[in-house]
């Protein structure tokens, strides 16, 4: 069983990875400092899996600590590094905070898993894109400069990690880069835990369903998309928690050398408007909604183009829109009845 290292294992998609990993016969040893997760996390992470993963916690920015648990744990074959802060709002007010953990933490480990052969997976994110010049967007699209600190990061981690395989400080990296995650594990057990009022979109919705907010805002009607609303790719988690198993199993291929990096997405764009449609007619719960100005830094429309995560990763997304809006309700509904 090979030994995988997974930083912000008890994040959102660190915990569905974790579940994913065991599920294709990996054994996850999770680092996480809680600073945007809770303990309970990984209670409820061993009732899906059966078994209490390795878990150590501390602030990956700490080298002293970072070296104690390599000594500790040898053998690691794989690294997947979730763990970041990743508010974008928040970046723009406390940009050293975002710069500081999302590429001191990234440095740390690459000094110190640098003469061990540990495979290495990155979150990056479609914010690197910006708004695309032509759609879908492929890996090859330009780097736009980048809308907020945070990501900022992302392109900053990029590049970091390619020249860090042209020195040979690691061997082999793969960036995913995400679009918009949501949903939740079909358990309800696991799924996003929004820091304060949500800032995403599919939280927002189900705490109004719930009651836990007033009303949700549509940030602008009057774009250039169908109905006037932003249009995203969203993506389920546990599809994308899928695809990390993938660049894990492809780096493991001998014909694997370098850097690579591909789109995590379905390939599908929908609007705003769509997705509370998509939740409302799901779950039959009727959303207090309201048209409201555009949000400061929003693009218009993203999503992905796929083909080469479907060719070469051999990956594609299975899970439909319904399945996201029901499994993060199912979730919201779970939250409510165990208050933290
Ligand atoms: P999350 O906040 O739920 O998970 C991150 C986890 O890392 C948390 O459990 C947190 O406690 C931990 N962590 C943060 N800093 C740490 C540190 N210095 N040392 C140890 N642990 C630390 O976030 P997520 O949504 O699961 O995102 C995971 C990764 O994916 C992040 O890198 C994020 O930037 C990236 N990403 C997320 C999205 C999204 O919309 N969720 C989209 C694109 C990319
Ligand atoms: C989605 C759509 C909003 C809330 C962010 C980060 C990005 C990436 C994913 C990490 C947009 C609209 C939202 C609301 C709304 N994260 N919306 N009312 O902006 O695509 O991307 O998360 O890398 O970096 O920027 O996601 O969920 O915030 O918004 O109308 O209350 O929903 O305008 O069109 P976004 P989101």
């Amino acid at each position: 069983m090979a030994k995988i290292l997974v930083t912000g294992g008890l994040g959102y998609i660190g915990s569905h990875t974790v579940v994913e990993l065991v599920a294709a016969g990996y054994e996850p040893v999770i680092v996480d400092d809680l600073s945007n997760s809770n303990i309970k996390i990984l209670d409820q992470l061993s009732k899906i899996i059966g078994f209490k993963p390795a878990f150590h916690q501390f602030d990956l920015c700490d080298m002293e600590k970072l070296e104690k648990f390599v000594a500790a744990e040898p053998g690691i074959e794989g690294i997947i590094h979730f763990a970041a802060f990743k508010a974008v709002g928040e970046s723009v007010k406390n940009p050293l905070k975002y710069y500081h953990t999302n590429i001191a933490s990234l440095v740390n480990l690459l000094k110190v898993y640098k003469d061990k052969p540990a495979d290495f997976v990155f979150s990056s994110s479609c914010t690197v894109y910006g708004q695309p010049d032509i759609l879908p967007v492929t890996e090859d699209a330009p780097v736009k400069p980048a809308q907020s600190p945070y990501g900022n990061t992302k392109q900053i981690a990029e590049e970091i990690l390619k020249d860090a395989v042209v020195s040979g400080d690691v061997k082999k990296v793969i960036a995913l880069r995400y679009f918009n995650p949501v949903g939740a594990h079909e358990s309800a057990l696991i799924g996003e835990l929004p820091n304060g009022v949500p800032q995403n979109l599919v939280p927002f919705i189900t705490q109004t369903a719930i009651g836990k907010r007033e009303k949700i805002t549509v940030f602008g009607n009057d774009y250039n998309t169908k109905d006037g609303s932003c249009i995203r790719d969203y993506i389920h988690v546990v599809d994308l928690a899928k695809a990390h198993v993938a660049a894990l199993k492809l780096m493991a291929n001998n014909d694997f050398k370098g850097y690579d990096v591909f789109n995590l997405g379905t390939g599908n764009g929908n609007t705003v408007l769509e997705i509370i449609a998509a939740f409302e007619n799901t779950t039959g719960v009727k959303l207090n909604y309201e048209i409201g100005p555009r949000r400061e830094g929003d693009v218009e429309k993203v999503w992905g183009d796929v083909t080469k995560s479907a060719n070469v990763l051999k990956w594609t997304a299975k899970l439909g829109i319904d399945v996201m809006m029901a499994s993060a309700w199912e979730w919201e509904k779970y939250l409510s009845q165990n208050p933290s």
